[in-house]
């Protein structure tokens, strides 16, 4: 069989080496701690899944959903959103639900880009955002992020003549995978941008409300307060434990969810209606879930750095998200899916290989803090091991 081209490029995956290996490691009957994946660990709350399992014996959710019938979860979203970072917004033609925040950034490129076309990316950034490029026949043009930017783009190094073909710059802060965070400045420098070479504006917003103490977070809209060219993308995987089932939302520009939801229409049908209901409830209901899985991940992160500290491998304390980014120590500073690969093999850890996530992440792995403080602490130990046996402990 003959395949389109736009399929070569999604075929390079080292998450997918990453998986062979730790099918091996399982195989081989090591008990594997998986810190490769941002999957959350902590159960649903509580409210969310009554109001799903209240639906299924409700036979008026068991159809198709149309755009109105998702009107409920879009004034939900309205609301919380203006409540939270006091920008109005038109639950009728600025919010778009959708199965994912991904499924969104991932259509997107769909509607801004004819093949040819450049999109500005981070690098490291999160692989479906190359994806939907590729998907689009677009171009993606990495922003490189480097550590002493504060893993910020230096709009500056981006050459003109790629700027002049550019129609579409995507940013994520708080960012999966380094944990950097951006201020409003930077978001004006972004716009200002943007303005210049009449780009769209993506700001992907996965972790919104998982900054620490200190951290930032703000919204897009509050610097394109009159949404003249950007849409954020968020998500209900992160903030409210429902990664499974697949519920996210874009508010943006109007234009910008026009043409997202014309894509969408070809695609599919929404979210199912229960899962809608579940999405409700979280976005209306107490917050204190958020709140307490906030202090957990903080916790957590506490707990890891200290053990990585007390093994001789330092790491900077992330201001937000559920990942550490952490530099490899020698010998394996330009292999870390070597490393990640070996771990695995060697003793049951799996962690995310920085070059998976671009060619600038190279050099640094990403640790998910899926587990307990013990069984990080487990994790740790595990790979003082390995750093000994397998060279020096840096
Ligand atoms: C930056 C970023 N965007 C999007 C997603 C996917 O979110 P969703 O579950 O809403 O598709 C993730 C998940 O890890 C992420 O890190």
């Amino acid at each position: 069989m003959r395949f389109a081209d736009r399929i070569r490029p999604l075929q390079f995956n080292v998450f997918a080496e990453m998986d062979r290996a730790k099918a091996a490691a399982i195989a081989a009957g090591l008990e594997i701690i998986d810190l490769s994946l941002g999957s959350v660990d902590l159960p649903t709350p509580e409210p969310v899944l009554e109001a799903i399992a209240a639906s299924l014996g409700d036979s008026s959710t068991h159809g198709y959903q149309l755009f109105r019938n998702t009107q409920a979860f879009r004034q939900a979203v309205a609301a919380r959103y203006m409540a939270t970072f006091g920008v109005p917004v038109d639950p009728e033609t600025e919010v778009l639900a959708l199965i994912g925040s991904q499924e969104g950034t991932a259509h997107l490129p769909l509607a801004i880009l004819n093949p040819g076309d450049v999109a500005l990316l981070q690098d490291p950034g999160y692989p479906s955002h190359y994806g939907g490029v590729y998907l689009a026949g677009g171009e993606p043009y990495p922003m490189a992020l480097r550590a002493e930017k504060g893993f910020l783009p230096d709009f500056d190094e981006i050459p003109p003549e790629v700027a002049a073909r550019s129609r579409l710059m995507v940013l994520n802060y708080p960012h999966n995978p380094t944990t950097a965070t951006a201020n409003v400045a930077f978001f004006e420098r972004a716009l200002a941008f943007c303005d210049r070479h009449d780009l769209v504006l993506v700001h992907d917003f996965a972790y919104d409300g998982m900054v620490f103490e200190g951290g930032e977070q703000p919204s897009i809209f509050q610097v394109d307060r009159d949404k003249r060219r950007s849409i954020e993308f968020f998500t209900l995987s992160k903030a409210f434990n429902m990664g499974g089932f697949r519920i996210g939302y874009a508010i943006g520009n109007r234009e910008l969810i026009q043409v997202l939801r014309q894509i969408k229409a070809v695609v599919d049908f929404n979210q199912y209606a229960g899962v809608l209901r579940g999405a409700i409830a979280a976005l209306t209901g107490p917050q204190d879930s958020r709140h307490e899985r906030l202090a957990i991940f903080q916790e957590r992160r506490d707990a890891f750095i200290q053990a990585m500290a007390a093994i001789g491998w330092a790491v900077p304390t992330p201001k937000a998200t559920m990942f550490v980014w952490a530099k490899l120590p020698e010998p394996w500073t330009t292999r870390s899916v070597d490393f990640c690969t070996q771990l695995v093999a060697a003793t049951g850890v799996a962690v995310a290989p920085g070059f998976g996530f671009g060619p600038s992440g190279e050099g640094y792995v990403r640790f998910a803090l899926v587990q307990d403080p013990t069984g990080l602490q487990v994790a740790v130990d595990r790979i003082a091991r390995f750093l000994q046996t397998s060279g020096r402990s840096q």
